[in-house]
């Protein structure tokens, strides 16, 4: 099977490729005077393919779709998309939008579709192809415990992570929590107070992923004045859009953990091994 690195997930393509034994395919992008994107796969020997490659921005998606198309000969085509762009807008929310990752993935042709804790769900069936989600919470979790943490609790700071932060405590026996959350534009939110007995003890705040950094910054302000002792905060997709990182550490985090599904320097975690597993699996 040849292993397709995208623009986006080179790194961790190439980690699936060495697990699977055989090396990525070279690929070249540039860019035309006008701007538009030129991909090129240096392999036309005809075989199965898995396509690698997370989607943050427009460019990474008609890459994706460049890709797609560039293998139109392959007997098999699995697309792996580790981080989804546009998964947030998974519904409607005002008259007149879009549900956008609906318009995404309904453009997205292969025989089999991965991601990685896809925000939700249900966009899995807007593919077409056979789509799966890849759960990586364990690999979090697995991480978590080797942090020798002080009394540990993990936080879930929304409702819509709490499967997340019990997936994870789950494994290595921490206890979990959960905060209310309302959201109020894209930059803004408010936690609710919450009285938890976080006195003293070190926190892991666990979302799907950081965009802002708001809902961790916020989060942690209030864990902070509850007397919480050293708070984490940890995420599967590493958006920190902007000043996202200095929203954190202003806040007093003591150490931003994530994966790889985007490829930042917090993404100490790779999901390389549940990628190449689940390839090995077909
Ligand atoms: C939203 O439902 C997600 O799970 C995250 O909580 C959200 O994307 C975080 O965004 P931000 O970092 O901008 O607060």
């Amino acid at each position: 099977m040849k292993i397709i690195a995208g623009p986006a997930s080179q790194l961790l393509a190439s980690k699936v490729a060495q697990q699977l034994n055989t090396p990525p395919t070279i690929c070249d992008y540039k860019r035309f005077p006008d701007g538009e994107l030129y991909t090129r796969i240096r392999d036309d020997s005809i075989d199965d393919v898995t396509i690698i490659q997370s989607t943050p921005t427009d460019s990474d998606y008609v890459a994706l779709l460049q890709l797609i198309d560039a293998c139109e000969e392959a007997p098999t085509i699995n697309v792996v998309i580790p981080y989804m762009g546009y998964a947030r807008q998974d519904k409607v929310f005002n008259r007149g939008e879009p549900v956008s990752a609906r318009a995404i993935g309904r453009t997205i042709n292969a025989d089999r579709v991965f991601t990685v804790n896809i925000h939700e769900r249900s966009i899995l069936e807007h593919f077409n192809a056979d789509s799966f989600d890849l759960d990586a919470s364990h690999l979090i979790g697995n991480h978590i415990r080797s942090l020798n943490l002080t009394d540990p609790l993990i936080i879930s700071p929304d409702v819509g992570a709490l499967e997340l932060a019990k997936s994870a405590s789950a494994d290595i026996g921490i206890p979990y929590e959960q905060l209310e959350k309302t959201r109020h534009s894209g930059e803004s939110v408010t936690i609710a107070e919450k009285e938890i007995d976080v006195s003293g003890r070190d926190l892991i705040l666990l979302d799907d992923m950081i965009a802002t950094g708001g809902t961790m910054a916020e989060s942690i302000r209030m864990l902070k004045e509850q007397g919480a002792a050293d708070i984490y905060v940890a995420c599967i997709h590493p958006v920190l859009a902007r000043n996202a990182v200095v929203r954190l550490y202003n806040a007093g985090v003591k150490e931003i953990i994530s994966t790889d599904t985007l490829e930042k320097p917090q993404s100490s975690i790779s999901v390389a091994p549940l990628i190449a597993d689940t390839l090995k699996s077909l």
